[in-house]
């Protein structure tokens, strides 16, 4: 029978090969590029929505403004220019994000689209604090909000391409529905990221041990998954 690794050093005079040829090996829970990745585009998020919501309120679409300390630009012009300076970070940070988490299989191993039911069991779970958390494996309520995030932010993407230049891009406009109806897309899509930010927030600082790895990097045994 082999011996099992964590029952301490195999106490038989000759064990045989070692079963688990990476033992002892580490490497990091979130990799360089991914955590690069991840503060940029938490960064230009920030900018996109508080400079956004400015834009707005030059001419609301509802019932409401946003309060001005809130907002980014201090007017209509000023606005538009930090949300145009940072689309581009944006927009070349989650190309580089989406290769790279495709070309290198991060999405395979770690943003497997979960089942309703797994996100159902999950929830239940998170919410009675009875959900256990493994560094560097997201748990099916984590892999529902970040493809939601990420498709949320490809949707604000293009349709803020097709209220920008709905000449130019005409497709785009017309693909959601015309300028106007472009607008709202692009409004729904901010809700979308901005009520993801609040439930990552809330997430982060109900389990606040996840937050350091995103930042240093942390150690992993190389035999976890
Ligand atoms: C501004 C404050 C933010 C903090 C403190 C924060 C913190 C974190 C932490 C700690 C993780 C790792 C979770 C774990 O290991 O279980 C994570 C992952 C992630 N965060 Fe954030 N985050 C922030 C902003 C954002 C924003 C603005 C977005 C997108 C709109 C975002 C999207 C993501 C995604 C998609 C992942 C998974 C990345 C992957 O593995 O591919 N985060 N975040």
């Amino acid at each position: 029978m082999p011996h099992h690794p964590d029952r301490g050093p195999d106490p038989r005079p000759n064990p045989g090969p070692n079963p688990r040829p990476n033992r002892g090996r580490t490497r990091p829970v979130h990799p360089w590029p991914l955590r690069l990745m991840h503060w940029l585009n938490a960064t230009a998020i920030v900018v996109m929505v508080m400079s956004g919501w400015q834009i707005y309120d030059a001419s609301p679409l509802f019932g409401f403004s946003f309060p001005g300390r809130i907002t980014l630009g201090e007017w209509l012009g000023g606005a538009i220019a930090w949300h145009l300076a940072a689309m581009w970070l944006l927009v070349l940070n989650g190309v580089a994000y989406l290769a790279w988490g495709s070309l290198n299989g991060h999405f395979r191993r770690r943003l497997r689209p979960p089942g309703p039911r797994e996100v159902w069991r999950d929830t239940i779970l998170a919410l009675t604090f009875r959900l256990d958390h493994r560094h560097g494996v997201y748990n099916a309520v984590q892999r529902a909000l970040y493809l939601a995030v990420i498709a949320f932010g490809v949707l604000a993407v293009a349709s803020g391409l097709a209220v920008w230049k709905p000449v130019q891009l005409w497709f785009l406009s017309d693909l959601f529905g015309g300028f106007r109806a472009s607008r709202y897309v692009h409004f729904f899509a901010m809700a979308g990221i901005v009520g993801f930010l609040a439930v990552h927030l809330m997430l982060v600082a109900l389990v606040p041990k996840v937050l350091p790895p995103m930042i240093t990097g942390g150690r992993l045994s190389e035999d976890a998954p």
